[in-house]
C-alpha cells in the first residue's frame, strides 16, 4: 500500500509572471480553490495519508494553507457561516502534511531527492504541484499508477499522447503497449526534438517511485537545461536492469502553470460550478456570438 506522496512545488512560475513574482503558481486559483489543493485532493482519494513539499522561496503561503486558521474559523463561527467553516476546516484536515525547503532550484530529479528521508523505504507517489489530473472515470489518476504499480512493482509513470510537435516540452517514452493503456517502458528521454523523441507518449506530471530511485538521482549528472532530471534518473534504473511501466491515464492534464491552459481550466471547472455555470454559458455564447459576428472584444 502506498501512503506517501511528494509534491515538489518549489519552481518559480516564469511562464505565468507577474502573476507569481511574489505568490506561487501552485495558489492560483481554479474557480474558487488553489491548484494545489485539487493535487492533494487527488492524492488523498488515491489512499494517501502523508505528503511531503517540496517548496522553495515565496511559497509560505502554501503551509499556511494548509495550516489551520484559528482567527479565521472563530471569524466565520461567529458569523455563522457554517458551510465555509467546515470547507476550511477540512482543508487542514485532509492529510498529514509536512514541507522540506529545496535550497537550490536545481531540477525535479534534485527537488524528489528532498524527500528521501520522509519516504524511507516504502514505494512513494510524485504528483507535481502545479498540474491537475481531471480523471475521466471517476478513478483518481494517481490511483491509476498505484494499480499498474500493484500488478507490476517497480516504478510507473502517467503517458498522454500529445501531436509530435509538442513532445520537446516532456520526458518521452521507448516503450512496448502490454494492452491498450499500459506500457513496459524501455528507455526514455527528456525533452528531446521532434525528430529524435522515440514516441509521442509522453510522462504527464504523475509517478510512482520507488526507494532505490534516490540512488539513481545522486549519480545522474545535470541533464537538460542544466537540471537534475528524474527522466535520466529513471532511464538509468531501466538501463541498470529494473522495472518500469507507463499507464496512459483516463484523465484530462490541465498545467495551470502557463496562461491559456489556466484560463480554459478555469472556464472548464467554472462550467461543472453549480453556482455560476449557467450565468458563465450565457456570456461565453454572447461572446462566442459577438465574435462570429465580426465584433471585436
Ligand atoms: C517535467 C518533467 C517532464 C514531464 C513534465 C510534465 O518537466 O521533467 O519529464 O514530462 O514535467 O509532467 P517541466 O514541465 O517541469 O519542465
Amino acid at each position: 500500500m502506498i501512503t506517501k506522496a511528494v509534491i515538489p512545488a518549489a519552481g518559480f512560475g516564469t511562464r505565468f509572471l507577474p502573476a507569481t513574482k511574489a505568490s506561487p503558481k501552485e495558489m492560483l486559483p481554479i474557480v474558487d480553490t488553489p491548484v494545489i489543493q485539487y493535487v492533494v485532493e487527488e492524492a488523498v482519494a488515491s489512499g494517501i495519508t502523508d505528503i511531503l513539499m517540496v517548496i522553495g522561496k515565496g511559497k509560505r503561503t502554501l503551509e499556511e494553507h494548509f495550516d489551520r486558521s484559528f482567527e479565521l474559523e472563530l471569524e466565520l463561527e461567529a458569523k455563522g457561516k457554517l458551510k465555509e467553516l467546515a470547507s476550511i476546516r477540512a482543508i487542514s484536515e485532509l492529510a498529514n502534511i509536512h514541507f522540506v525547503w529545496q535550497r537550490k532550484m536545481l531540477g525535479l530529479g534534485d527537488a524528489i531527492r528532498c524527500a528521501r528521508h520522509h519516504v524511507g523505504d516504502e514505494p512513494f507517489a510524485v504528483l507535481l504541484g502545479d498540474t491537475l489530473m481531471q480523471s475521466l472515470d471517476g478513478v483518481p489518476a494517481t490511483r491509476q499508477l498505484m494499480d499498474v504499480h500493484d500488478r507490476f512493482g517497480g516504478c510507473v509513470v502517467a503517458l498522454e499522447e500529445v501531436p509530435p510537435e509538442r513532445v520537446s516540452r516532456y520526458g518521452v517514452i521507448d516503450g512496448d503497449a502490454l494492452d491498450d493503456r499500459t506500457y513496459r517502458v524501455r528507455d526514455m528521454v527528456e525533452k528531446p526534438a521532434p525528430a529524435d523523441a522515440p514516441s509521442n507518449l509522453v510522462v504527464a506530471s504523475r509517478y510512482i517511485l520507488t526507494p532505490d530511485i534516490f540512488s539513481f538521482i545522486d549519480a545522474a549528472p545535470p541533464g537538460k537545461n542544466g537540471e537534475i532530471q528524474i527522466t535520466d534518473a529513471l532511464r538509468a534504473r531501466i538501463a541498470d536492469g529494473r522495472p518500469m511501466h507507463g499507464c496512459r491515464v483516463r484523465a484530462r492534464r490541465h498545467d495551470a502553470g502557463n496562461t491559456l491552459d489556466f484560463i480554459k481550466t478555469n472556464i472548464l471547472y467554472a462550467l461543472q460550478h453549480a453556482d455560476i455555470a449557467s450565468a458563465l454559458a450565457d456570456f461565453i455564447i454572447e461572446k462566442a456570438d459577438e465574435l462570429r459576428g465580426g465584433e471585436r472584444l
